[in-house]
């Protein structure tokens, strides 16, 4: 029984070793990470709140998730007595589902960023047609605010427009597949304008905050919520940080509203997470991250590719495949992810503001570069990963000879799996 999956998952981790990821939402976690997701503590249960539990034992658990939540407040730079941490939600999209459901009455209105946009399901999608997909927009009214046209990039003034005519109980700012900074203070004084709350879901730029290498949320949004698995690089799970007078309704919409005990081992492996921040070696990672992803937008320019919105502030891009500098123009995102994967190079298909075609054959792909920079990474490899890109998408090449040399590449980048 356990060889089976054990031969599997050694394959998995030839996989990860010998291709490169560029999947903006993936990292690889460091072995402390993983060595407490796999540990005793995943046997405890223990509902509630630290002190306030339903089960006895829970004496160590309760340290370990106050110790938690304090590196949480320290790594945001944020005061105890202002603002409270839950790192119990499994993932980011159940932390979304809780601040919604935990702030807001049923029927009452969410404005959040368009999906197309780069926008995320969570945040109450719903498709054109009124079908509804996210559970969140089920239970809420749910109306979107998206990018301009011509730049592909928020205009703020129109945002609060739409906000003083929709008269939303919650915005959300943030997005799945938005490469640029989002301004929070212009977010949260269009809030507060309207009298609405302003959850900011920095999911993707967690890690990029904590190396403060992208501006931070805090103290202008009245709830944060992020994945701790992307940029942050630790275990798949999520935090969130919300002003201290919301923190009943917050810890509540978790547990018992949507959960039931939680899982210590994520609780704990968050907690080193959140001390490997505080490294040189994380600083310096989550500046590179951004170099790389810089450097890959402007390669991929100079060969012709359309870059979403000229480029990137972040660790990820977005390439519109429409009108492809190649007589192979048709190519849709699903196409070129498949061709890319089987070269070495793993990325997603994704929509692109205005979307033409549909979620299954999108016309973009998504590119980020936490990941490979993890591993070390840097400029020079970003010009060669450009130019494979280049050579499959756009003069056919060989992708049999583009994934030995791609092996070749990862063999000077390991990673300890
Ligand atoms: C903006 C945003 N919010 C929430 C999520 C959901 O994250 P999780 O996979 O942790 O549920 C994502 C995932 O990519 C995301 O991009």
């Amino acid at each position: 029984m356990y060889q089976e999956i054990s031969n599997l998952i050694k394959k998995e981790a030839k996989r990860q070793q010998e291709k490169i990821t560029l999947i903006a939402s993936e990292n690889y976690a460091s072995q402390n990470v993983r060595g407490v997701l796999s540990s005793v503590l995943a046997n405890k249960y223990s509902e509630g709140e630290p002190s306030k539990r339903y089960y006895q034992g829970n004496e160590i658990i309760d340290e370990i998730e106050n110790l938690t939540n304090k590196r949480a407040l320290k790594v945001f730079g944020l005061k105890e007595k202002d603002w409270h941490v839950n790192c119990k939600a499994v993932s980011a999209s159940i932390a979304n589902l809780a601040v919604i459901t935990g702030l807001l009455e049923p029927g009452q209105k969410i404005l959040s960023m368009n999906l197309t946009d780069g926008g995320h399901l969570s945040h109450g999608w719903k498709l054109p047609s009124g079908k509804t997909i996210a559970l969140s927009a089920k239970i809420f009214t749910v109306s979107y605010y998206g990018v301009e046209k011509n730049t592909e990039i928020f205009d703020y003034s129109k945002i609060l427009k739409l906000a003083k005519k929709y008269k939303p109980n919650l915005i959300i700012s943030g997005g799945t597949a938005y490469a640029r900074e989002i301004d929070y203070k212009k977010m949260s004084a269009i809030t507060h304008k309207v009298g609405a709350y302003y959850l900011a879901d920095v999911a993707h730029e967690a890690g990029l905050i904590a190396g403060k290498v992208l501006n931070s949320p805090f103290p202008y949004a009245d709830v944060v919520t992020m994945s701790t698995q992307k940029t942050l690089r630790g275990p798949r799970g999520a935090i969130i940080i919300c002003k201290d007078e919301l923190k009943e309704k917050i810890d509540r919409a978790i547990f018992p509203a949507l959960q039931g005990g939680p899982f210590n081992n994520v609780i704990a492996a968050i907690g080193v997470c959140l001390k490997e921040t505080e490294s040189q070696e994380f600083k310096k990672y989550a500046k590179q991250t951004l170099k790389n992803a810089k450097i890959l937008a402007s390669e991929l320019k100079k060969y012709g590719f359309r870059i979403v919105s000229g480029g990137t502030d972040k660790h990820l891009l977005l390439i519109d495949l429409r009108n492809l500098p190649t007589d192979k123009k048709n190519i849709n995102g699903h196409e070129t992810a498949v061709l890319l994967d089987q070269a070495g190079i793993v990325c997603n298909k994704n929509t692109v503001p205005h979307e033409t075609g549909s979620p299954f054959k999108p016309s973009g792909i998504r590119l980020g570069t936490p990941a490979c920079t993890t591993r070390g990474m840097k400029e020079q490899e970003m010009k060669q990963i450009a130019k494979w890109i280049k050579q499959v998408l756009l003069e056919k090449r060989d992708t049999v000879t583009v994934l030995k040399e791609v092996k070749q590449l990862t063999k000077k980048f390991k990673i300890s799996l």
